[in-house]
């Protein structure tokens, strides 16, 4: 028995967390209560690790430090928690994942994604998600969203060249492999993101149900 695997991703105030109540209502007035975890974190110990990894601190973060607190942290979100629910044959659907890893640590960061793909392999064995939906909006509108609903957290307040190559990073891997991804233009209303998501949650139920 094994479940699937679906994640959110995209830049900063696309709408990820907004959009994933809605997405998971709809699949449980459906019928299917999905698991709804997050990356960093998840679990209690990897909701430490998001902490050191969004807070401000003293000293700047090594970039290398950074990147292997991220997978450290999903290591025992896919051990402890996803694994075991997907084994139950449960959705579960994760705000942010691997993608987000390659998108800010290699894209914003400019690690060589080749090393984040050695650690993928390493963490998540053959794991990867069965859906990618990726919100895609314009840098500065999602910025302005972001700045409009709270203080900006460590990856928030880095300059508009770091989300551009944090969004072109998205697209580039959803184009590459468009048979995994599904791209949602998030900078309309709340109203017309819920209609481009509605295609999405009728392919997770069908599936779900297969
Ligand atoms: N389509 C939309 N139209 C107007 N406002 C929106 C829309 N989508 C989200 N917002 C608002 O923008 C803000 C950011 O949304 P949300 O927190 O869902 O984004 P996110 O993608 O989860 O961001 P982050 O990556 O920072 O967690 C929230 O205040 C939300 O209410
Ligand atoms: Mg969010």
């Amino acid at each position: 028995m094994s479940g699937l695997f679906v994640t959110f991703e995209g830049p900063e105030g696309a709408g990820k967390s907004t959009n994933l109540k809605v997405f998971a209502q709809a699949l449980a007035d459906a019928g299917c209560q999905a698991v709804v975890t997050r990356e960093p974190g998840g679990t209690p110990v990897a909701e430490r690790i998001r902490e050191v990894l969004l807070s401000h601190h003293d000293e700047p973060m090594d970039a290398d430090a950074e990147l292997l607190l991220m997978f450290a942290a999903r290591a025992q979100h896919l051990n402890t928690l996803i694994k075991p629910a997907l084994a139950r044959g449960q959705v579960v659907i994760s705000d942010r994942f691997t993608d987000a890893t390659y998108a800010y640590q290699g894209g914003g960061r400019g690690i060589d994604p080749q090393r984040i793909a050695a650690l993928e392999e390493w963490v998540q064995g053959s794991v990867r998600p069965d859906l990618v939906v990726m919100f895609d909006v314009p840098v500065e509108l999602g910025m302005a969203r972001a700045r409009a609903r709270s203080q900006l957290d460590r990856f928030e307040q880095e300059q508009t060249a770091f989300f551009e190559a944090v969004r072109a990073t998205y697209l580039q891997r959803a184009a590459l492999n468009p048979q995994r991804y599904r791209v949602i233009d998030a900078s309309g209303s709340l109203e017309q993101v819920r209609q481009a998501m509605q295609p999405v949650i009728d392919e997770v139920l069908e599936r779900w149900r297969a």
